[in-house]
């Protein structure tokens, strides 16, 4: 569904996304891993349009996107909870979530509201509530409630779980899962990685721009540098 074939990019003459090539399935979900500055963030950027500098090839369904314009990608039903949330804080819950919407120029109907809160049900207890006074883990659930809105096929998530409490990374990973079941292909990046790999099904770890190990589940969990340097066993 999404390929990415040889892709390189960066900043100016920095390169920090290096020679990556990646896929994720229909109907899968899929983890980016990495420490700080590995270049996670570059690589959700390259796949948006977003990334200053970028070669390579990037195919989401049957079409080559590589120069597609970024405002066009979400067309082809991309979608991303980017890194920090960025809610609207001075917005209600319910505009935020309208305003993932927009672009679609249709008229949203009750049904995707209704289908974001029963995935977020406490966004419905505060869907009245100005988006800026509710907790971290309540904003990113704002944040991936405003990105389905869009009705996409692939949502990428760029560190949901970061700066959250335990029992909220595990309420905002399952909240993941059933977006999953619910047929959207996931791309997730996180640096939560024993969290992460209860959700998806493969993973590619990124080091310095580049993939260092990829695999399934069940093999980065027992790969001993992923075990070393991510899960501390
Ligand atoms: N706008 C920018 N201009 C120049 N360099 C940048 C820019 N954004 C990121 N970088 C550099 O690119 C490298 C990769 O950064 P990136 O944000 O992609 O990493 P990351 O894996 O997402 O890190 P983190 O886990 O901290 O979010 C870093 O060395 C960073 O300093
Ligand atoms: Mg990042």
């Amino acid at each position: 569904m999404l390929k990415l074939h040889e892709v390189s990019g960066g900043y100016g003459r920095r390169t920090v996304v290096d020679d990556i090539s990646i896929r994720v399935d229909q109907g899968e979900t899929v983890a980016i891993l990495g420490a700080n500055t590995a270049g996670k963030t570059s690589l959700i950027r390259a796949i948006l349009g977003l990334l200053p500098r970028c070669s390579g090839r990037i195919e989401f369904g049957c079409e080559d996107i590589s120069s597609v314009p970024a405002h066009r990608r979400v067309d082809f039903g991309i979608a991303c909870v980017p890194e920090g949330r960025h809610v609207f804080s001075e917005m209600s819950v319910m505009d935020n979530l309208l305003i993932g919407a927009y672009h679609r120029r249709k008229d949203v109907t009750r049904q995707d509201i209704d289908d974001c809160f029963r995935l977020f049900p406490r966004l419905a207890e505060r869907q009245a509530q100005k988006a800026g006074t509710l907790s971290g883990g309540e904003q990113q659930m704002v944040a991936i409630g405003r990105a389905l809105m869009a009705r996409p096929s692939m949502l990428l998530l760029d560190e949901p779980s970061h700066g959250l409490a335990p029992l909220m990374v595990a309420e905002v990973h399952a909240a993941i899962a059933e977006v999953n079941r619910r047929g959207i292909s996931v791309l997730l990046v996180e640096q939560n990685v024993s969290s992460a790999l209860k959700i998806v099904s493969r993973g590619y770890v990124l080091e310095s721009g580049k993939v260092a190990v990829s695999g399934t589940t069940a093999e980065l969990a027992s790969n001993d540098d992923v075990r070393r340097t991510y899960l501390g066993i």
